[in-house]
């Protein structure tokens, strides 16, 4: 962690609550300094289901929000009466478990007489480096991908100016990862079991196809992603295979799959960061941790003079954290706070930093 940075060391105290799927994050932020981070999950609640019930979801942020702030106070021995401001997500996610956030941060605003800034998820994702690696370069490239999202974007300040770059089309690389899993009979979610897999396979062994990088694609699409036809062209070679009566070479499948999959991610991430002249890559998102991924940024990253920059894992999943540094960052920027009838966005705009 980077700490006590002699710029940031009086800056405000700023309480961050993330709740935009089945995290109840709590966080402590002043300046780039990471006071204490607290996660409660409800995931073992979604494993019978096969995906996140919001409903379910809402239920577990209402039950674990009281708790997981205190927890967050007391491991930091801080009062609530010394917190300057109170960062909530306010989007993209599910409608109702943004909504317990939301409410519960206003509650604190209201009660403390504190400032409520309403951030936005993604680029919380790309902010929360800033607590790992130092303040960002003039500008940085950010790929976030995770079970909900991917979505290249151009960082020129991360309190103010966020361009989005593309975005996926259809399935989040996670999503694409955790349907190949169940067609491979994987537990859920199946992005890890994939993984794990793919490492004892061979990626050259099937070519599947890479979305959206045809040469008709670039005018339009250089910088979206699409994985369903990825997704659909391995079920269809595994059906080809068991209907020919052979054994399906399954970590070979995953290796293929993985392979398309980080091939894709990396060719189009270093050709955005070439195209604006950008030499920092910050990836972030739970899917960060997909080990084929890391692989591929990094050598090719080292190839063309990129930094990359990937948080620990547990920074990358959703956490508490990466919403207090974006508050913390938006705060000093010495943006107008949100009103405390803050509304919640289930698609709020990937430009738009804080509401
Ligand atoms: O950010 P995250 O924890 O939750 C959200 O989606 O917001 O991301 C979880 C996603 C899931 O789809 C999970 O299967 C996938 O990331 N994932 C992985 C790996 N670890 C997590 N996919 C591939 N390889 C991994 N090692
Ligand atoms: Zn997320």
């Amino acid at each position: 962690m980077v700490s006590g940075r002699a710029d940031t060391a009086d800056a405000p105290l700023v309480l961050g609550i993330e709740t935009s799927c089945d995290e109840t994050g709590v966080a402590l932020v002043r300046g780039r300094e990471l006071l204490v981070d607290t996660v409660a999950s409800s995931m073992d609640e979604h494993a019978r289901f096969g995906g996140i019930i919001p409903e379910v979801a809402s239920r577990a942020h209402l039950e674990a929000m009281v708790p997981t702030i205190t927890a967050s106070l007391g491991t930091a021995d801080v009062d609530l009466s010394e917190i300057d401001a109170i960062a909530v997500t306010a989007g993209p996610g599910l409608v109702g478990p943004l909504t317990i956030g939301a409410a519960a941060a206003k509650a604190l605003a209201l009660g403390l007489g504190k400032p409520l800034y309403g951030v936005n998820h993604v680029i919380g994702h790309a902010a929360v480096d800033e607590l790992v690696h130092g303040e960002f370069p003039e500008r940085v490239m950010a790929l976030v991908v995770s079970g909900g999202h991917s979505s290249l974007l151009l960082v020129e300040d991360v309190a103010t100016r966020v361009v989005e770059l593309g975005s996926t089309l259809d399935d989040a690389a996670g999503e694409a990862f955790d349907k190949v899993g169940r067609l491979l009979g994987l537990p859920y979610p199946g992005g890890p079991h994939v993984d794990r897999l793919a490492r004892q396979g061979d990626p050259t062994a099937i070519r599947f196809p890479r979305g959206l990088t045809a040469r008709k694609d670039q005018a339009k699409h250089a910088a979206d992603f699409s994985f369903s036809g990825l997704k659909t062209a391995v079920a269809r070679w595994v059906e080809a295979r068991v209907d020919s009566g052979l054994e399906v070479p399954t970590a070979d499948v995953a290796a293929s799959f993985a392979e398309a999959v980080a091939d894709v991610l990396t060719a189009k991430t270093i050709a955005a960061c070439e195209r604006h002249e950008v030499d920092t890559l910050v990836i972030g998102g739970g899917f960060s941790a997909n080990s084929q991924l890391r692989e591929m940024a990094a050598s090719r990253c080292a190839a063309a003079g990129i930094t990359l920059r990937i948080p620990p894992i547990r920074y990358c999943t959703d956490n508490g954290a990466m919403i207090a540094a974006l508050g913390s960052a938006v705060v000093r920027a010495g943006v107008a706070p949100s009103s405390l009838d803050l509304g919640v966005d289930s698609s709020m705009p990937l430009t738009t930093v804080s509401v």
